[in-house]
């Protein structure tokens, strides 16, 4: 076996809620180390666009918003289905975080008195998304590095996480393989916390980097931990037609429009009050529904004209969307409107969490999008992603602190070697299979499948359709060879690791999605279209039962102030 390497904490991605947490646990005085698939400026945090919430009040039309208007927007964005604690939680904490990362270096864009400017933004009473032009994202995680750098806190850079190890004590550590030599290596840890992000690329047409596979959320699955509400999908309403590259919800924030092909401003038919500014699941829809009923462009398209902004507010706001537009659809939008359709952005469900990021599995702690604090519901409202990963980040941290300071007794060597073992074993079969299919044609069908029949409209036939296509998947899965086999940057082996976990998560999203005989939020039933609170006010929950098959259950939706009321806008 090799050299084992321990950390107090080990954290499993190097995105915006790993390097809070690992910034929390480095501050209270405990070693701390963040293993990243890439390296941690590569990570997905950095595409976020459009900007964090925070009541501060700094727009001239946000004096009277405050923390309990937040969370009530985003629980009845949530469609009623966030765990109201938690969704106060995050709203309460937001305007600490947003200043800290503000004190900390984040380069914020500001009003001319100098206060961090905020732009309104989808289902929100108040313009409350604090922002960096279109790129805040990049800048929030850019700041958070700097503050890692400036600690010292180790990073292990282009590992990928294959297996998480468990003994009767809960998580105590990881088995990574190291990207350029193909090295496996075990990792033990005091406490894991899982900060992996999202598993958007189970879809073929998503806004979501390559890298965005959910290895993290796969492996608390299989170690044992809950997944929960994966059916619920955000599908972002304005990505670019053909790419999917995100087209930031702030170019609506700034004034942006939508029209069909008959020149009509059609959100007025689908939420007059607040028209191109309603929540996402609903823009979504309304475009979706445009297209299916021949009022699109040809090709499947609506346009977002912000030609009336005039090219200062475009260069100086969003001077990242018009370069997008420019660079992958050769369209300036200072002349011409963007062409933009939904598609797969952002994974409402995730490994079961608690407030402090606390999963199931004792010393394993989830954080970010591969988690599921549940204060998304349903359907998140923008700039709230962001939000959660600076909010619970820090808490995952302090939690992963409280735990070590409690003591988390001693791990079981024998486990960390035989999980070593194990995936050594099973790399080293994988190498050796000599025929069979190729992972790229089970994954594509796999994108296929979940954009064809699980997307922002569903219903019966269809959803039956892809949990048995994804079951013939999984046994197909067993059989897959590789083309490559080299140790150093082998990403079919890689690829093919990753794609056992994204069949698992697609058939979890499909099974859920045909067993909730309801619409609410981004799960919209056709032949179910209405919220059906007595029956469906509840957590999906998915575990492995004793065979490996993947088995639902249903839990109480925590509610404190905010009695469930029809969503209108
Ligand atoms: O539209 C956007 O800029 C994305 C923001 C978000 O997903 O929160």
């Amino acid at each position: 076996m090799s050299e084992l390497l321990h950390h107090d904490v080990l954290i499993v991605g190097g995105g915006l809620s790993g390097l809070r947490a690992a910034v929390a646990v480095h501050d209270a005085g405990h070693d701390v180390a963040v293993l990243s698939k890439v390296y941690p400026i590569r990570s997905h945090s950095g595409a976020a666009q459009g900007g964090v919430n925070a009541s501060l009040g700094n727009h001239p039309d946000g004096a009277d918003d405050s923390w309990e208007l937040h969370a009530f927007d985003t629980i009845k964005g949530s469609d009623y289905l966030a765990d109201q604690n938690r969704a106060e939680i995050l709203a309460r904490e937001a305007p600490a975080r947003v200043i800290e990362m503000e004190h900390w270096g984040a380069y914020f864009s500001r009003f001319d008195d100098g206060r961090i400017a905020q732009r309104p933004f989808g289902g929100a009473g108040f313009p409350r998304t604090c922002y960096a032009a279109d790129r805040t994202g990049h800048h929030l995680l850019h700041t958070l590095w700097q503050q890692c750098q400036k600690r010292g806190i180790e990073i292990y850079p282009e590992w990928q996480l294959t297996d998480i190890v468990t003994d009767a004590g809960g998580a105590r550590g990881v088995v990574a393989l190291h990207v350029q030599t193909g090295h496996l290596q075990v990792f033990s840890a005091g406490v894991v916390i899982l900060a992996g992000g999202g598993h958007g690329r189970i879809y073929g047409s998503s806004t979501n980097a390559y890298i965005n596979t959910g290895s993290a959320t796969a492996a608390a699955y299989t170690a044992g931990a809950r997944l929960e509400d994966m059916e619920f999908v955000q599908f972002h309403p304005t990505t670019l037609l053909g790419t999917n590259i995100l087209i930031s919800e702030g170019v609506r924030g700034e004034g942006g429009l939508l029209f069909n092909s008959k020149g009509e401003r059609f959100m007025g038919d689908y939420a007059p009050s607040v028209m191109e500014l309603a929540p996402r699941d609903i823009v979504a829809r309304a475009i979706q529904t445009e297209v299916n009923e021949g009022r699109g462009f040809e090709g499947g398209y609506v346009q977002l004209d912000i030609r009336h902004l005039g090219a200062d507010v475009i260069k100086s706001r969003l001077p990242g969307i018009r370069q997008i537009a420019m660079d992958f659809a050769g369209v300036d939008p200072i002349e011409t409107p963007i062409p933009v359709q939904p598609a797969q952005h952002y994974s409402m469900g995730g490994v079961s969490s608690d407030e402090n990021g606390q999963t199931d599995i004792e010393g394993l702690l989830a954080v970010g999008e591969c988690s599921c604090v549940s204060v998304h519901g349903s359907n998140r409202l923008g700039g709230n992603s962001l939000l959660e990963t600076l909010v619970f980040g820090k808490r995952a941290g302090d939690h992963a602190v409280s735990l070590l300071e409690t003591g988390r007794g001693d791990a079981d060597a024998a486990a960390l070697a035989d999980a070593l073992a194990r995936r050594e074993r099973s790399i080293r079969d994988l190498s050796d299979r000599k025929s069979g299919e190729r992972q790229a044609v089970i994954r594509r069908e796999m994108q296929e499948v979940m954009t064809d029949d699980v997307g922002v409209y569903r219903e019966e036939a269809g959803l039956a359709r892809a949990v048995s296509a994804l079951a013939a998947l999984k046994e197909r899965y067993r059989g897959v060879t590789l083309d490559s086999a080299g140790s150093r940057l082998n990403y079919d082996l890689i690829d093919a690791l990753e794609l056992g976990g994204m069949l698992e998560l697609a058939h979890i999203t499909a099974l859920g999605a045909l067993a909730r005989t309801e619409s609410r939020g981004s799960h919209w039933r056709t032949d179910h279209p209405a919220r059906d609170d007595e029956r469906w006010m509840k957590h999906t929950m998915a575990t492995r039962d004793a065979s490996g098959a993947p088995e639902l259950a249903y839990d109480d939706v925590i509610v404190t102030t905010y009695e469930p009321m029809e969503r209108k806008y």
